[in-house]
């Protein structure tokens, strides 16, 4: 036996020793797979991050969670039912997709949908943080979900590749077409504004700007910003007509099934991770907007007038009233008087 030969069975040995080591690290008796559709680098792939890290290091061996970023595992048509269907005692998928996307399962949620019921954020943080939350979620947990958390992303603005921008309505909307999410609401107020919706999963909305498919669409900022849809686009309208967020859902059998502890220190880890993405996305919105703004040759942002915003808000003032059987017209008397407006 020479020394070269020694010396490559004990390093061959020590990396099995190191391969073995993080094979037992990683073994955790449940394990949970965080699937969303946004880059890493949005308020909910940061805060899906900071949770599997907070789980990762308090609860090794125990629960060990798994993101998967960019529509990589599942995307916005299969996550819901695939949630339901693939979970078990020690399994589970976890998602947090956006309010529009629960319409199969509540028509209460399309509330957080309707244009010009929101001002900002804040606004929606006086109903998630309110004991209305419990009526509203409810549907949710006779379907099999559990919902965990609202997360934020921002208020949406209009983008557009066209001679002027989205200033004028319904003018500077006729014959274009708008990518949306799955929801009604959102259909019905692009038609009240004089476009045309067209409903597209999340990855393949900057293909379809890029090819012209659709013309324009409505996002908040981090996503226009890490999608890059603003290189593709030539106008942005700060329209803030409606708020982008998300619910954080998992198996209701796979929760309840979780012992005691382990469940009370997830749910202490998601408000942490609630927390910090309220942060992340108070900031995005203010730092992606501002890279938008800084790059040459990409879409020129403009802001609304008074008057401008006040005429956006009386062509879609009829959404409400269409969707008010659906949402529930006691639900959305209490939601005005909790606003004030
Ligand atoms: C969209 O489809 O535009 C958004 O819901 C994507 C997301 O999850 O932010």
């Amino acid at each position: 036996m020479n020394g070269s030969f020694i010396a490559r069975l004990c390093a061959a040995i020590s990396m099995m020793l190191v391969v073995c080591a993080s094979a037992v690290a990683e073994e955790a008796e449940y394990v949970i797979r965080f699937s969303h559709v946004v880059a890493p680098n949005t308020p909910k792939g940061r805060a899906a991050d900071l949770f599997a890290k907070l789980v990762n290091e308090r609860l090794a061996g125990k629960v060990r969670v798994e993101v998967y970023p960019n529509s990589e595992l599942y995307d916005d048509d299969t996550i819901l039912p695939t949630l339901l269907l693939n979970s078990n005692e020690h399994f589970a998928v976890m998602a947090a997709p956006s309010l529009s996307k629960f319409l199969q399962f509540s028509e209460m949620l399309q509330v957080f949908d309707l244009p010009f019921l929101f001002r900002n954020v804040e606004d929606v943080h006086k109903v998630t943080e309110s004991p209305l939350v419990e009526e509203i979620i409810a549907p949710l947990e006779e379907k099999g979900f559990k919902a965990l958390a609202f997360w934020d992303n921002g208020m949406k603005e209009f983008s557009v590749k066209a001679d002027k921008p989205l200033r004028v309505v319904p003018d500077d909307f006729q014959g274009k077409r708008f990518r949306i999410q799955n929801s009604n609401v959102h259909a019905a107020m692009i038609e009240d504004l004089g476009g045309m919706p067209e409903r597209l999963p999340f990855r393949v909305v900057y293909m379809s700007l890029n090819k012209g498919i659709v013309d324009g669409q409505e996002n908040a900022w981090s996503n226009i910003y890490s999608q890059k849809f603003h290189t593709v686009q030539h106008w942005i309208t700060v329209s803030d007509h409606s708020y982008l967020g998300y619910l954080v859902v998992v198996s209701n059998p796979f929760w309840k099934g979780l012992p005691e502890d382990i469940r009370g220190q997830l749910e202490a880890m998601l408000r942490e991770a609630t927390l910090a993405n309220q942060q992340y996305a108070a900031e995005e919105a203010i730092s992606d907007r501002k890279k938008i703004e800084e790059q040459a040759g990409g879409a020129k942002i403009v802001e609304l007038t008074a008057e401008e915003r006040a005429q956006w808000k009386q062509a879609t003032q009829e959404v409400e009233k269409r969707f008010a059987g659906e949402i529930g017209p006691e639900l959305l008397q209490r939601i005005h008087s909790l606003l004030d407006h």
